[in-house]
């Protein structure tokens, strides 16, 4: 990613780059995702409102009541299950990507993550909202080629063998080539020894078009195809054959402008806190320690849209981090400046190895249900709709951290939780939490006696 941010066409939303991966984008209705007040609603009220704007049936208010979920169904995904562990699912509100509006299904533990990047959404929406662009989904496998004796003979031979390669790699997946996917290229690179004199080491990368898949299960069959063939070139053993986590060459790249006046907060003008989140930027630019966390930010609306889409969280961290740090410098994976015009510009670019059908789409319902809940019509476009939510929540956090610091935000929600563990429930949790935030007080024992008061003496 530039250092500095170009200036970001907002006049009209690029259907161009929907369209260019595979469809998503612009093409079918979809939902306002605009809800004033949705917050205020209770619970069923809220669930009638998605699966109205969504379009969901009233059969999968038991999905969402149930946690998504049944035991027996989850006694064939992992080993040795004991149960189901469930995390609140949230709605993240007001995302327009690509002039598309979208229903964000987050599933999250953090009390703030969904109410602020429904709301950096919000503002993100007065200044055009997200524009995003997906590469083609391309993963990439290794195959490890140990004891080569000699280097330079072996990249040659490989790259000689490319065409009968790549025809290997693709009958293979007989499948995926039908579905218009497939290995489409080979590269070769030397790792070079640590000490002198030590046996080369050689990685082929495989970069195959996985379709809508997360492709994980795909390239490692493509790698073990190819593997002995490869091994026979180099005149070596083959060692590992995986699939990297940095698929670099499948990454989203998101941008959005804020008109300043609507950064503004009670005791801060809009330029300031501007003014203040480039700064902050500017701190995660130069410091690693600062942009681990300011990533973090970012994967606050990541994570949660990954999960709730069923796809592999583990492996997006371990892309984005290793991106973040792929120039030999931890660094911040969205940067912000104020452009020509003085709007807030940020600009997000991380790998976005995701899937919208196979692996755990096919056997966890819930999955199914957040994508229903989305629309999204490929894994390119679920990949921007992802980097959006990390673009909010990152905007949130540096817009919070550059005015009055994030613990106030934070603590009110902070305060629910801590009123429903000293026992609080219905309209009780948030009268204990306001008078606990009133107070600058917000511990149990404060909550239990707050409890206690209103409840008034147990009846004998
Ligand atoms: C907390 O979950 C995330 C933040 O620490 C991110 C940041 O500091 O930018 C608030």
């Amino acid at each position: 990613m530039d250092s500095e941010i170009k200036t970001p066409r907002h006049a009209a939303p690029s259907v161009g780059l929907a369209e260019s991966v595979g469809g998503g984008g612009l093409a079918s209705p979809a939902p306002c995702s605009r809800l004033p007040g949705f917050y205020k609603l209770s619970l069923h009220d809220r669930q009638q409102e998605l699966l109205q704007r969504a379009g969901l049936f009233p059969s999968d208010l038991q999905l969402l009541d149930g946690g998504c979920l049944a035991v027996a169904q989850a006694d064939h995904i992992i080993e040795n299950v004991i149960g189901t562990y469930s995390l609140p699912l949230g709605l993240g509100l007001n995302f327009q990507v690509n002039g598309r509006d979208y229903l964000v299904p987050m599933c999250v533990e953090e009390p703030s993550v969904v109410a602020a990047a429904s709301n950096a959404a919000r503002m993100v929406r007065e200044g055009g909202g997200f524009i995003a662009e997906a590469d083609p989904p391309l993963m990439i496998a290794q195959v490890q080629l140990v004891e080569v004796p000699d280097t330079a003979a072996a990249c040659a031979a490989i790259l000689l063998a490319k065409a009968a390669l790549l025809a290997r790699c693709n009958e293979a997946q007989p499948g995926l080539v039908r579905r218009g996917g497939g290995t489409r290229e080979l590269q070769v690179r030397v790792l070079q020894p640590s000490r002198p004199g030590q046996p080369g080491m050689l990685v082929v990368h495989l970069v195959t078009d996985c379709c809508d898949a997360m492709g994980a299960n795909l390239v490692n069959t493509v790698a073990e195809a190819v593997a002995e063939p490869l091994a026979a070139l180099a005149g070596g053993q083959f060692g590992l054959r995986i699939l990297t986590n940095l698929a670099d060459q499948r990454c989203v790249r998101v941008r959005c402008r804020v008109p300043t006046r609507l950064l503004a907060t009670e005791g801060f003008d809009g330029a300031a806190v501007r003014d203040g989140i480039v700064m902050a930027s500017r701190f995660a630019e130069l410091d690693p320690y600062r942009a681990a966390t300011h990533n973090k930010g970012i994967m606050n609306g990541i994570d949660p849209v990954v999960i709730a889409t069923g796809n592999d969280w583990r492996g997006v961290e371990a892309g984005a981090h290793a991106y973040a740090a792929r120039d030999g410098v931890y660094k911040p994976l969205a940067i912000w400046r104020a452009d020509a015009d003085g709007m807030l510009a940020g600009q997000l670019e991380l790998p976005m190895a995701v899937g919208t059908v196979g692996g755990t789409l096919r056997v966890h319902p819930g999955a199914r249900l957040g994508l229903r809940i989305l629309g999204v019509k490929s894994a390119g476009e679920l990949g921007m709709v992802i980097g959006a939510a990390g673009l909010a929540s990152n905007l949130a956090a540096l817009r919070a951290l550059s005015a009055e610091g994030i613990q106030r935000g934070h603590m009110s929600l902070h305060a629910r939780s801590v009123a429903v563990a000293a026992g609080a429930t219905g309209v009780l949790v948030d009268v204990v939490a306001a008078e606990m935030s009133r107070l600058g007080d917000i511990r149990q024992e404060r909550a239990a006696q707050l409890l206690g008061t209103l409840k008034g003496p147990p009846e004998t």
